[in-house]
């Protein structure tokens, strides 16, 4: 037997879920409970998971028995088949374990100083006394990291380019109706799947430039993941393929941009209202910078900055629910899943579970003093061996990026902004951006 369906109608599942899906989740657990059933057009009936220990079950599924590339199906026209979100079983692992080296934890360190220099590059541009949407240069700056630590490309006109072209690719598939597939039709370069495909012809002619420098004799110094992407072999000595390395890139970008940018607006969201907080924050940025500068090193390893980053990625996940495609039959709480069905753990109604997270709806940092988390209780990230392979890299630069704006600026909210949320394509962000006001800057920090 499947959970039961809320009561209202079928039809509207699908709207609701891309209206408003948090308050939507909520509303079906509060009806239903932990465990509820929803249809979705294209994806058929989905069981959304609010208990932490189905959660535990979820993700303690193994390669064979659950299959995230299906579950993400809905990425592939922007993604290509090849890559690792859509991928499942060998083809996955086989990925996976080619692109995991590059971002292990003490890779970090690397990228630390590329991720600061970016922050101060951003921040110098920010517009002083006015009003202007945080979320704005938050991408841009995110952008800007992944094309240096993952693309190894800094500057000059391929970098400008480059800039240029992801940034409106970007956008066109930030649209929440990009994603059915009526919309993907190529209706010349006015149409929005047109001029898509035009940026993505571009940026592929780019890439294999990329790839072929990262391969060649220049390449052999570099620390960027593009780099290590190229020298990386399999059991039977074999490199991802060009295209396989392409679409890689590509998912990296799609992946890692728009989500951290998006988790560090909220960040702000839930900071700027709270002077105390802005003190403290400014307090531990100047005790981060011991010789005037940002020490990374410090930044990573401060109770209060990691506190932040948690508190945000968990009071509203950047993403709603991750899915797994069941490929042999589930009994979860009770119910029977079937083989074929999509079972899709609720992010949000986790971190808002009474039972781990106290007063779920405020914002407190300091709560991961006395409480570490098991895996399955805090899982911005998804979890499982599907679990987001750039989880430290975010967490890492989320932290600097923070650290960096507190350190050096005085932000507030918009005088008169009331925070929503509201979707794009898959994320979920603050209506209009987050309007903030920055009303002082320090300068950068120069080495004398
Ligand atoms: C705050 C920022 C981020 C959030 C909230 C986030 C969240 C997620 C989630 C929920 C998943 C699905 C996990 C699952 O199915 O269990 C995922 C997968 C993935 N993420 Fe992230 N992510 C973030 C940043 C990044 C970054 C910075 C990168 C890389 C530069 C990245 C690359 C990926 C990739 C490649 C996958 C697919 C993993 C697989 O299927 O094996 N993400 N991410």
């Amino acid at each position: 037997m499947l959970p039961p369906a809320p009561s209202i109608p079928t039809p509207l599942h699908l709207v609701e879920w891309m209206r408003r899906p948090y308050e939507f989740f909520s509303r079906c657990q509060r009806e239903v409970g932990d465990y509820f059933r929803l249809r979705l057009p294209g994806l058929g009936e989905i069981t959304v998971v609010a208990a932490p220990e189905g959660v535990k079950e979820v993700f303690s599924l193994a390669p064979d028995e659950g299959h995230a590339g299906k579950a993400n199906a809905v990425l592939k026209p922007f993604l290509g088949e090849r890559s690792l979100l859509l991928l499942d079983g060998p083809p996955h692992q086989r990925h996976r374990k080619l692109m995991t080296p590059a971002f292990h934890g003490e890779r970090m360190a690397s990228y630390g100083t590329s991720m600061l220099q970016t922050a101060s590059d951003v921040i110098d541009g920010m517009p002083l006394g006015r009003v202007f949407p945080a979320h704005g240069p938050l991408q841009e700056l995110t952008l800007r990291v992944i094309l240096r630590t993952v693309f190894g490309v800094a500057s000059g006109p391929r970098f400008r380019e480059l800039m240029g072209l992801l940034g409106e690719s970007l956008e066109i598939i930030a649209w929440p109706v990009m994603l059915f597939p009526f919309m993907q039709r190529d209706l010349g370069g006015w149409s929005p799947w047109g001029r898509f495909l035009a940026l993505s012809a571009r940026v592929d002619t780019l890439l294999q430039q990329e790839i072929e420098e990262a391969r060649g004799p220049g390449g052999a110094g570099r620390e960027d993941i593009l780099a290590m992407l190229v020298q990386a072999r399999d059991e039977a000595g074999n490199p991802l393929s060009d295209q396989e390395l392409k679409e890689e890139l590509v998912t990296l970008l799609v992946a890692g941009h728009e989500t951290t940018a998006t988790a560090l607006t909220w960040a702000l969201r839930w900071v700027l209202p709270d002077r105390e907080l802005c003190e403290r924050l400014r307090e531990e940025a100047e005790a981060c910078a011991p010789g005037g500068a940002l020490s990374a090193e410090r930044v990573a390893r401060s109770e209060l900055l990691d506190g932040v980053t948690r508190e945000a990625l968990r009071r509203i996940p950047v993403i709603p629910v991750v899915g797994r495609v069941m490929q042999r039959p589930l009994e979860l709480g009770g119910y029977e899943l079937p083989v074929g069905h999509l079972v899709a753990p609720s992010i949000y109604l986790v971190h808002h579970h009474p039972a781990l997270y106290p007063e779920p709806e405020r914002f407190h940092p300091d709560r991961y003093r006395t409480f570490r988390p098991a895996a399955w209780e805090f899982i911005p990230f998804g979890g499982g061996f599907r679990r987001c392979i750039g989880a430290a890299f975010a967490m890492y630069e989320m932290k600097l990026v923070l650290a960096s704006i507190f350190h050096r600026l005085h932000l507030q909210l918009a005088p008169g902004y009331a925070p929503r949320s509201r979707r794009r394509a898959i994320t979920i962000t603050p209506t209009q951006g987050l309007p903030v006001l920055l009303s002082s800057r320090r300068p950068a920090h120069r080495p004398s």
